[in-house]
């Protein structure tokens, strides 16, 4: 009797030993070799629009148990955001994403990063030349282009003077949006009478806006490269009691910012810059799995003005 307990005590462990064993092995197989770590290099958080981006990229990969991303915030900051770069390579992410605060100086830290095997997701603003594996954004040549056409058609016949709050020149949709706009209003009897590089702030916008004001009895119109610098130049007129004898457009349409000044009448219209938080979540899947990406996607906006504000916008492409 004694034996026979013994013998099964002894079976039974001899069964339950591998079980664990195989179990353990099992764990260790899906959290070493199937968890993907992903690098998020961000360039500030001060503004609501970056916020908004690492909210959609973590939304998009909370939907997922095999991704892992890091965050990095270089607080607006070119040299932090090298080290971020540097650090991300150092500890070796299975994939970065970068949204740069500048072309050039982060051009080489990308480029490092592919050397060492780590595929590169820009987002948002492009490095210089292609040394990446995607760039995923939208079209700044287009909604510059398509803000100049709302004025042209707002104004045309009219002569009306323009203040232009530029977003940062070293950064490409500063520029792009700056060309878009400028070259929709060739030929048109609109002119910008001022123009500023805010760098995307919109406490700098106000600054820019009172000198403007100062300097100017007549302004019609003023185009900011994001939303938080029209809000600020609004700020400015409405401190001058001139709000009223200009328009406000604006450009990235955050739900909760710039579509609630349109249909607060703060700004005539906002063009949707969208974050592409979830898409390159959907491409890492993609790098991931082995798949070969697109080296470009562009992403849709939608035009949204008092008029069509509640209907959603019009698309631009
Ligand atoms: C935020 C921001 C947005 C803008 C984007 C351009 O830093 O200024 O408002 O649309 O960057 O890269």
């Amino acid at each position: 009797m004694k034996k026979a307990r013994i013998a099964a005590i002894i079976l039974l462990i001899a069964m339950i030993i591998p079980a664990v064993v195989f179990a353990g092995g099992q764990t260790e197989a899906k959290s070493g070799d199937d968890v993907y770590t992903i690098g998020m290099s961000q360039c500030n958080l001060g503004e609501p629009w970056r916020v908004q981006m690492n909210a959609d990229v973590k939304a998009e990969a909370d939907k997922y148990d095999n991704i892992k991303v890091i965050f990095k915030d270089a607080q607006n900051d070119t040299l932090k955001q090298r080290s971020h770069v540097e650090e991300f390579i150092s500890a070796e992410v299975d994939l970065l994403i970068i949204s740069p605060k500048e072309a050039q100086p982060l051009t080489g830290p990308v480029s490092q990063a592919m050397a060492a095997g780590i595929p590169v997701i820009v987002l948002d603003r492009a490095v210089v030349g292609d040394d990446y594996t995607q760039f995923i954004g939208a079209d700044n040549v287009i909604i510059g282009k398509a803000a100049g056409e709302w004025a042209v058609e707002t104004f045309g016949g009219k002569g009306a003077k323009v203040v232009e709050l530029m977003g940062l020149q070293t950064s490409p949709p500063g520029q792009d949006r700056h060309n878009g706009f400028v070259n929709a209003l060739k030929g048109s009897d609109l002119e910008v009478i001022f123009e500023a590089d805010v760098k995307w702030l919109e406490p700098n916008a106000r600054k820019e806006m009172e000198s403007a004001l100062s300097r100017f009895d007549k302004i019609d119109l003023v185009y900011g490269h994001n939303d938080p610098a029209t809000h600020g130049a609004y700020l400015a007129a409405k401190a001058a009691g001139r709000e009223g004898e200009i328009m406000f457009i604006g450009i990235d349409a955050l739900p909760h910012e710039g579509i609630a000044y349109v249909k607060d009448g703060i700004l005539n219209a906002t063009f949707q810059y969208p974050t592409g938080g979830d898409v390159a979540i959907q491409q890492a899947l993609k790098i991931f799995a082995g798949e070969s990406v697109d080296k470009k996607i562009v992403l849709g906006s939608r035009l949204f003005s008092t008029e069509n504000v509640d209907a959603g916008g019009v698309p631009l492409n």
